[in-house]
């Protein structure tokens, strides 16, 4: 049977998949478990969250809460003995056409994972300290990330050219034949350029890792690109390892930040720096926090976790001036101001439950001062209580207190 021309066909694409085409992430009810000699830890108990293209989202919460687990989750680099046990990772893949198609990242093969991997997701872990490689310059590891992942050939090209410029000066006492043969001999050379080699692509990724540590306000670029990483401070080696995980041109960036690794102000730096440069990237950024006073700014939406599972999700703006969650409105209560004394600073009662024998029903209950007996026997389900605005909790506070049940 004859074939139309317009026929697309591609096996590979799951024609089921549906996905809100304004999201580059959707990830629904993923459960991850760790198969400790301890126990099983259920350390992701049903994460639903979703990015926007151009958003930064914030993922909080305190330590333990399942911030890094999701993260590696939705790469799939959760290592043994851990293992993803459910849900989806919807992702909106597209091509150099821009044609977008939607894919499940817990479904797709490892081969199509590894280049979602070093090309469509980048991740910039937590500890500087181990990473970038401490045995090589940081330029270098910049430039093999580049060569590995951007097209080259036009400053390899721009390389020919300016050395060609000298190669154009008349010589003195050269005949106008020779010069025409000579001209004849550059001109073949350019339309016909053989290919590059090694040292050529490797001075241009050199150059171009430069560029991107300018472009991380990295300042003297040019001499930290000779240097090693443990020539650097905390902050600058973070630089570094933006600059590495931005060379691969990523859709989503995902910044782990630890809770102790790095000072609060350089977090905040780093943060800043990200929202810079969101204009110039096209990208979406996840950033991993456990300081709601840091994403106020520099965030758009906000998934607040406890102990594996998103008990609120929002817009900054709305979770900041409505917060619903008695979880969240405790962590809100525990961002120090500047203007009170240390003593006023609120801690929320309690700490993570561990996580081999959780809470039943709600999590949070055991914390929460307004647990009643329907929250320890039931999980409150997932709930758009406001546009946009959602939750998991049978007691809603907030404008929302009075629907209490
Ligand atoms: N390799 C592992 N083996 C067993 N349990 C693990 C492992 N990795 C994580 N967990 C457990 O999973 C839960 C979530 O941990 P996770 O590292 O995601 O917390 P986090 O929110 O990133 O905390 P932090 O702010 O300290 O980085 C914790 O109970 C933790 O003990
Ligand atoms: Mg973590």
């Amino acid at each position: 049977m004859a074939t139309d021309d317009n026929t697309y066909t591609n096996d590979n694409i799951d024609t089921e998949i549906q996905m809100d085409p304004n999201l580059v992430l959707d990830v629904r009810g993923l459960k991850t478990n760790f198969y400790t000699y301890e126990g099983v830890v259920k350390a992701l108990d049903g994460v639903t969250v979703q990015v926007k293209r151009g958003d930064t989202l914030a993922l909080v919460g305190e330590t333990g809460c399942g911030k890094s687990v999701t993260a590696k989750s939705i790469m799939r680099l959760v290592d043994s003995p851990g293992k993803i046990e459910a849900g989806e990772v919807l992702f909106m893949d597209e091509n150099e056409q821009g044609e977008r198609t939607p894919i499940d990242l817990l479904k797709v093969s490892e081969d199509v994972m590894r280049k979602i991997r070093g090309n469509k997701i980048a991740i910039v872990f937590q500890d500087p300290a181990t990473y970038p490689n401490p045995v090589f310059k940081i330029g270098d590891q910049i430039a093999e990330v580049i060569s590995l992942h951007q097209d080259l050939s036009l400053e390899i090209l721009q390389d020919k050219i300016a050395e060609m410029e000298d190669a154009l000066k008349v010589a003195e006492g050269e005949t106008a034949d020779e010069i025409a043969s000579r001209l004849d001999e550059l001109q073949a050379q350019l339309s016909n350029p053989p290919r590059p080699t090694s040292t050529e692509i490797k001075n241009a990724a050199r150059r171009k890792a430069v560029e991107m540590l300018n472009m991380v306000r990295m300042p003297s670029a040019a001499e930290i690109a000779n240097q090693y990483p443990h020539e650097l401070s905390g902050g600058m080696r973070q630089r570094a390892l933006i600059a590495m995980s931005l060379s691969c041109n990523p859709k989503i960036l995902i910044a782990d930040e630890a809770t102790t690794a790095l000072d609060v102000t350089v977090q905040a730096q780093v943060l800043k720096l990200l929202n810079d440069l969101k204009a110039d990237l096209d990208a979406s950024i996840i950033i991993i926090t456990h300081d709601l006073g840091v994403v106020a700014e520099t965030c758009t939406q906000v998934a607040v976790m406890y102990a594996g599972v998103v008990v609120e999700y929002t817009n900054t703006e709305e979770l900041f001036s409505d917060p619903i969650h008695p979880y969240t409105e405790g962590l809100l209560r525990a961002i120090p101001k500047l203007t009170e004394k240390v003593g006023k600073l609120t801690q929320i009662m309690g700490t993570v439950p561990n996580l081999i024998n959780p809470p039943t029903g709600c999590r949070f209950h055991p914390r929460c001062e307004f647990a009643t007996e329907h929250c320890q026997n039931e999980r409150p389900p997932r709930e758009e209580i406001k546009p946009g605005h959602w939750i998991e909790c049978w007691h809603p506070q907030g404008s929302q207190a009075g629907r209490k049940k």
